[in-house]
């Protein structure tokens, strides 16, 4: 059977078995190794990329189910995402990367928060942030990127919600 969907603006088919999960057709037969396979039950968030705008778990997403559907990585939203940058720009500035297993899907998760969520408080961040997991726990110091970003695109006049 075949599957045919828009990966980071481009088409990809695959024939193969539809349930094969969406993180190892990106990892192994894509190499987009930036999304990151640690607990495959749902539990991390490490694997989250976005399926039409929303966060999604790519353990947990077969590939069937995403005929027609537009998927981006991490890969992608670091070219195509300004969102996404602005928060990969204020990781690297506060310096809160430790072993990076989890930026790539917090980035992902972020990037759609910080665009619908401008005036956000510290509070709010953390609860966006449930879902994505820091082994290394440098939550603070996450959560002190993201207000950066929000400060960011307060000052460029992004729009209330
Ligand atoms: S690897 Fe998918 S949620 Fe942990
Ligand atoms: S930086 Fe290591 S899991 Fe978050």
């Amino acid at each position: 059977m075949s599957t045919t969907f828009q990966l980071n603006g481009e088409t990809c088919r695959f024939d193969g078995d539809p349930m094969t999960p969406l993180i190892d057709l990106l990892r192994c037969q894509r190499f987009m190794t930036g999304t990151k396979a640690v607990c495959r039950e749902g539990f991390c968030g490490a694997c989250t990329v976005n399926v039409e705008g929303e966060p999604v778990l790519a353990c947990l997403r077969p590939v069937g189910l995403l005929e027609g559907l537009s998927v981006m990585t991490i890969e992608g939203a670091s070219r195509y995402d300004a969102e996404a940058q602005l928060l990969q720009a204020a990781f690297e500035r506060v310096d809160a990367v430790q072993c990076g297993m989890c930026f790539p899907g917090m980035v992902m998760s972020l990037s759609k928060f910080l665009r619908e969520t401008p005036r956000a408080d510290r509070n709010a961040v953390k609860h966006a942030m449930v879902g994505n997991i820091c082994r290394c726990t440098g939550y603070e110091r996450i959560v002190d990127a993201v207000m950066e970003c929000l400060a960011e695109a307060h000052s460029a006049g992004g729009a209330d919600v």
